[in-house]
């Protein structure tokens, strides 16, 4: 090792410095100094630049947006005495950098190349992510440390500058890196430590990295392995109690030349093998008969079976299996909440051996109206075990398993795919959905206006479709002496949209109305709301026609409600009887919600506290409007009034006795 090393860190750096002036970006570097490597005794980072051209288009006149080609190497390096499980480094890449290939990384937060990375990125290592100590292998650098050549795109910064990022760092629990240091002008290093102050959370398996929580957790758990195939489970279990999949997607990347050849339990999306039988699969696999393989593709996209499969003999039978595509929240029912499926894939060389297991990569799950997951890197974990069906035998082991961890993001400039409208007993106009809440065409291609506020609407106008609500939104305005923009704001687009009614407002309660509409062509089966008040939200009691129920512990403030059974259908926008004279009828249900306000601290419904702050409709959150009807037309209005019947009506009831 003492030998070994420096030597190998010192050619590594001079074969760096020759391609870096090779490359002829830029001047040739000043003898470095001898690295600091070997004064690491814990994970020793490098991230070195050995090429940065400049590409067309030439932008002379803006600098500033002039693309460069840069090619770097990130290495990492355990000079310690324990393994480095999982290793992920952060590097702050600060120059609108597109990162368009990576050796032996992948991005921890699963994006796909090119990706844009100007904000940083954390890399994780792929196909081999645990570093092992010099102890161990006799200083074998080759499993003591990881080699990541990257190759992008970058803007603005060109020769004589070098395009260093800002910072790089271990992130795994239990490190800390200082301030990095240059060497030199193109290389970056620093020297992380295991954190003294660190807690670390024991698990059993000290071999593995502890499994981690999300909103949705997928296990690939490798179950039988033969020399060129495998068979894999792949359970997908759904943690967050609002969130939701409808006819889930699940798509990856097989890395190491992998194809499907049978699945049970859910079905590649689209069925081919012409990729492979032409392909280098085709030429190794000569006998197999690619008729019977089921899919080819480098980025599969697999979906679940119809619930018509579950006791199919040949692709169904797997626990949790055919629910059409269905997880639901745990908080709805736990039985739903898990969906899985068992994969039979096949092998190319050189990773022709039982023990050579790699998962796939990049993982990404989709649903219609359902939230954004983002899934991190497939981590290696204890081996998962399966209970005996028959409960007699012994649980089953994994032969090997890894945990995809997906949370919930609202990703940036998304719309959403729900709206909500707001009216209250006290003011006749319905405050719509806002303009574009949904999204709207791009400027040139509309005729309305996307930054007006939405027209305030007569109650009845709900159930009309947009489209045809021009007529009652001008006269109402024009009853009410609102005035009418032109252009007119355009629609909300929304597929659902969602109307909270504040119905009463007394001493010891108050009530509201919730109504769902839905515009699609397609019903929700299954469906299920929630609404998030912060203040009164803890006085829930009852849903009249859904069943209803708060969320509990912290969430009492969030009421999560669905269809009855057997009425849990919102179906789809259907013609009117007359389609000639009718307008289209949106897919509609309704209840009645009722609070009380014992045990709540002092709250003003109407000033606010009766209208929810977060609205979600299947886990996906709704635009809500910006204003709240409010009750200032007129101090003697009609709440007044009835408040003053009533009491009039009371006293003359004592009056009576
Ligand atoms: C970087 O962050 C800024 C500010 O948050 C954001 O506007 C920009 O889109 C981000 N860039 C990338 C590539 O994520
Ligand atoms: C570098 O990044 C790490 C992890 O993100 C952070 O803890 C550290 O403070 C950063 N250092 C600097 C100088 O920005
Ligand atoms: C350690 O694990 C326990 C139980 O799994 C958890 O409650 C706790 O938050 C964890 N601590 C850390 C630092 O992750
Ligand atoms: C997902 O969220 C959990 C906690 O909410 C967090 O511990 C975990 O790091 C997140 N994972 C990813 C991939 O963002
Ligand atoms: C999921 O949605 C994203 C963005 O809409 C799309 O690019 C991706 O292909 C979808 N994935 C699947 C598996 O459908
Ligand atoms: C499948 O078989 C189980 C047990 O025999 C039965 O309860 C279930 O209804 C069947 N499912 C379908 C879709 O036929
Ligand atoms: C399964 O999903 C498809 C596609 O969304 C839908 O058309 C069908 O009605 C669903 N079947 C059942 C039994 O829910
Ligand atoms: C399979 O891999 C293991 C560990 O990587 C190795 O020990 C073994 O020799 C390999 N077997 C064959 C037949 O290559
Ligand atoms: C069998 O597996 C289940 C869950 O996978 C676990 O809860 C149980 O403790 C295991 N039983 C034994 C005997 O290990
Ligand atoms: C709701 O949760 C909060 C915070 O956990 C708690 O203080 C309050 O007592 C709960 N209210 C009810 C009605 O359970
Ligand atoms: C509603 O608007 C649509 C689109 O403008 C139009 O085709 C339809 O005839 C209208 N319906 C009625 C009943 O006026
Ligand atoms: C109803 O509320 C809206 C929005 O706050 C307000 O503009 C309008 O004047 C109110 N109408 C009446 C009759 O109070």
């Amino acid at each position: 090792m003492e030998i070994v090393a420096p030597m190998n860190s010192a050619l590594l750096l001079l074969v760096l410095s020759l391609v870096f002036s090779q490359s002829g970006a830029q001047p040739p570097q000043p003898a470095a100094p001898s690295p600091s490597s070997d004064a690491c005794n814990g994970v020793y980072l490098t991230y070195t630049v050995t090429s940065n051209q400049k590409i067309v288009p030439l932008l002379k006149s803006n600098p500033a947006r002039q693309p460069y080609r840069f090619e770097s190497m990130l290495s990492v390096m355990n000079n310690g005495l324990e393994e480095l499980k999982s290793w992920r480094v952060f590097v702050g890449f600060q120059h609108d950098e597109l990162l368009v290939s990576a050796s032996n990384a992948v991005l921890a937060d699963g994006g796909a190349f090119p990706v844009p990375v100007g904000n940083g990125t954390v890399f994780a290592g792929f196909p081999n992510s645990d570093l092992k100590t010099a102890v161990e292998t006799a200083a074998d650098l080759n499993q003591m440390g990881v080699q990541v050549q990257l190759i992008g795109t970058l803007f603005g910064v060109g020769p004589p500058n070098v395009p260093m990022p800002s910072n790089i760092s271990l992130v795994n629990d239990g490190w800390v890196c200082p301030k990095p240091s240059m060497q030199g002008k193109n290389v970056m290093e620093v020297c992380c430590t295991q954190d003294p102050n660190f807690v670390a959370n024991t698990t059993l398996d000290e071999e593995f990295l502890p499994r981690q929580n999300g909103d949705l957790t997928i296990m690939y758990d490798v179950i039988r392995t033969y020399e060129s195939n495998y068979w894999a489970e792949v359970t997908i279990a759904n943690h967050n109690p609002l969130g939701r999949l409808d006819n889930w997607k699940l798509s990856w990347d097989w890395m190491r030349d992998e194809f499907i050849y049978a699945m049970k339990g859910a079905y590649p999306s689209a069925v081919g093998t012409t990729d492979c039988v032409f392909g280098k699969q085709g030429q190794y696999y000569q006998a197999l008969d690619f008729s019977n393989a089921l899919n080819c593709e480098r980025r599969p996209t697999i979906v679940d079976l119809p619930l018509a499969k579950t006791n199919d003999t040949s692709v169904g039978m797997i626990p949790n299996c055919c629910r059409n595509g269905t997880i639901l929240p745990p908080s709805m029912d736990p039985s739903k909440s898990v969906s899985a499926f068992q994969i039979n894939v096949f092998k190319m060389p050189p990773d022709l051996n039982r023990s050579q297991l790699n998962p796939p990569v990049n993982w990404q799950i989709n649903g219609t109206l359902n939230p954004d997951y983002k899934c991190g890197p497939p981590v290696r974990v204890s081996p998962s075990e399966f209970p005996d069906p028959s409960g007699m035998l012994p649980n089953t082991t994994a032969v090997a398993s890894w945990q995809v961890v997906c949370n919930i993001t609202q990703p940036k400039g998304a719309s959403p795919r729900c709206c909500v409208s707001f009216s209250a007993y006290y003011n006749e106009s319905i405050i719509p959905c806002p303009t574009c809440a949904c999204g709207c065409p791009s400027s040139t291609s509309r005729t309305c206006s996307a930054n007006r506020s939405a027209l305030l609407l007569p109650s009845q106008a709900q159930l009309i479709p947009f489209e045809n609500r021009t007529q009652l939104a001008t006269a109402w305005a024009s009853l009410h002496h609102f005035p009418l923009p032109n252009p007119m704001p355009c629609p909300d687009n929304c597929g659902v949209s969602i109307n909270w009614h504040l119905v009463s407002d007394y001493r010891g309660g108050w009530s509201a109305r919730i109504t769902l509409f839905n515009w699609d062509d397609f019903a929700f089966a299954d469906w299920f709301a929630a609404v998030e008040l912060p203040k009164a939200g803890a006085g829930f009691e009852k849903v009249y026609s859904f069943n209803g129920s708060t969320l509990g512990g912290v969430n009492n403030n969030t009421i999560i409600m669905q269809g009855l059974e057997g009425l849990n259908y919102l179906v789809g926008e259907v013609d009117g009887a007359n389609p000639q004279k009718d307008y289209r009828v949106p897919g509609k249900q309704q209840s009645v919600i009722s609070f009380t306000k014992k045990n709540i601290p002092v709250v003003d419904i109407p000033g606010g506290d009766g209208f929810p702050t977060k609205v979600y409709f299947n886990g996906e959150e709704c635009a809500l409007p910006k204003i709240l009807p409010s009750n200032n037309s007129n101090k003697l209005g009609s709440s007044a009034l009835i408040s003053l019947i009533l009491a009039f009506a009371a006293f003359m009831l004592m009056m009576q006795q």
